[in-house]
């Protein structure tokens, strides 16, 4: 049996989807554990593209069971939508995804409240994906949530009445309109009777699994530096996103979780606030235009940068990665010289990443490394000897920095564009 996290190591949209999708061969079992739809997990393979914010991504893989964690926030409308769109796709999910009942619902009134707390912080506001993160999170750990078992249990109504008082006088004192009661309720009740035979109680499902030795596949949303605790704070999203939230966030002991591969870009992208250290700021650069990323879930433009192996280091540290993931390679075909920061400075002594605040890592100076690049197009590549030399010296020099192999090298965004080594 393994039992793998699959981690972004950076700020997110490392290729978790893309990866996930093609371990999905090897697993039983493929599920997510934390976030929720502010995720966007790009899939393309025989099924088509897809850009999936909730179902794990290894479902295509016709003998996987999917399951979405406890720790999961759940837009219930995106859910049916997704849900609907892989049946059409031919993605059959019915009677193999299961939805635990104590994830938790993102209301309305968890995307009002974010957008009217992101307005209210003005040029501090920290970019969020107005997905009622924030708030539903704040909700969950306040005792205010609302989760599927409600339905079960006739408590939906009577909480979603303590709320929606609750909640419409915030809005209302911060400009918004107030919420109908009957309205939601009844949006919601039709939401739990579309998706109720998905949801079952995961704990024996996950316990047996483990007993009989299955393969587990789990699928990090967000990456390691949007973490609540160990991310940019305050520009950070609101769930655990290590690999310890996989434990949390399906009730797998933390001792089980054996192998956790590492997604790593082959540079680095971020989308919304926050320190970027190797950010590239010439925005009419070759560079810039060669790295420019449209963000799956808001369509933002992401901001990009160089590969920042500090970064990458303590994202291995942190998350105890045993194995990376390199994707992108191919975009970087082409580029004379590459730069890469091997480490920070701050007033001219080393620092680490986890020395300084988000504040201070706006203050931090990169130390670049300049290597040579490589003109051939990749996209072809399916063997690491069929790199050119210097492509095969930048993924040597990642090895060496993060002291763990890289076992799969991305050269395209299709599932067959991977090395494996
Ligand atoms: P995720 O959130 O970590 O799943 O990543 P996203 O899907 O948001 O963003 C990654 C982007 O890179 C998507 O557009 C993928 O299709 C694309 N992608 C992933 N791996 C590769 C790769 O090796 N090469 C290229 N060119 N694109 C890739
Ligand atoms: P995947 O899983 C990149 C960022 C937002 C914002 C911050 C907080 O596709 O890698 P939130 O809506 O979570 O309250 O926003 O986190 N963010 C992501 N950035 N990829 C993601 O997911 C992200 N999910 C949230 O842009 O800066
Ligand atoms: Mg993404």
């Amino acid at each position: 049996m393994t039992v793998t996290a699959v981690i972004g190591s950076q700020w997110g949209d490392e290729g978790k989807g893309k990866a996930v999708d093609f371990l999905a061969e090897q697993a039983d079992y493929v599920a997510r554990f934390n976030g929720g739809n502010n995720a966007g997990h790009t899939v393309i393979n025989q099924f088509g593209t897809f850009k999936i914010h909730l179902v794990p991504s290894g479902i295509f893989a016709r003998n996987t069971v999917g399951l979405i964690g406890g720790g999961v926030v759940i837009d219930p409308a995106v859910l049916i939508e997704e849900i609907e769109m892989l049946n059409k796709a031919g993605v059959g999910v019915e009677g193999r995804l299961w939805i635990s009942p104590r994830s938790h619902l993102i209301m309305p009134y968890h995307k009002i409240l974010d957008g009217l707390y992101e307005e209210a912080k003005g040029a501090g506001a920290t970019g969020t994906t107005r997905r009622g993160i924030g708030p539903v999170f704040a909700d969950k750990v306040s005792y205010n949530g609302i989760r599927w078992t409600d339905f079960a249990s006739n408590m939906f109504e009577s909480r979603l009445q303590v709320q929606l008082e609750l909640k419409n006088k915030i809005i209302v004192a911060l400009g918004g309109q107030a919420l109908k009661y009957e309205e939601v309720r009844d949006a919601y009740r039709e939401y739990y009777l579309k998706l109720k035979p998905y949801i079952r109680e995961l704990f024996s499902l996950v316990q047996d699994g483990l007993k009989a030795n299955k393969n587990f596949l789990l699928e990090q949303a967000m990456g390691t530096f949007l973490d609540t605790d160990w991310g940019t704070y305050p520009f950070v999203t609101a769930s655990t996103t290590i690999p310890s939230a996989a434990s949390a966030g399906l009730g797998i002991p933390p001792r089980y979780i054996t192998n956790v591969v590492g997604v790593t870009k082959a540079y680095t992208t971020r989308v919304g606030a926050g320190p970027l250290p190797t950010e590239i700021k010439a925005t009419d650069s070759e560079v810039y235009k060669k790295f420019g990323e449209v963000a799956a879930t808001t369509g933002r433009v992401r901001r990009v940068g160089w590969l920042d192996l500090e970064v990458v280091k303590t994202a291995v540290q942190i998350s105890g990665v045993t194995e990376l993931c390199l994707t992108k390679l191919d975009v970087l075909s082409g580029l004379d010289e590459i730069q890469v920061c091997t480490r920070y400075e701050l007033s001219c002594n080393p620092v680490r990443y986890a020395d300084v605040d988000s504040y201070g890592l706006e203050k931090v100076e990169p130390i670049y490394k300049t290597v040579p690049g490589w003109k051939e197009d990749i996209g072809q590549a399916r063997s690491f000897e069929a790199l050119p030399a210097n492509a095969q010296n930048y993924v040597k020099m990642i090895e060496e920095a993060a002291g763990i192999p890289v076992k799969w090298i991305g050269v395209g965004p299709e599932r067959d564009a991977t090395i494996r080594r």
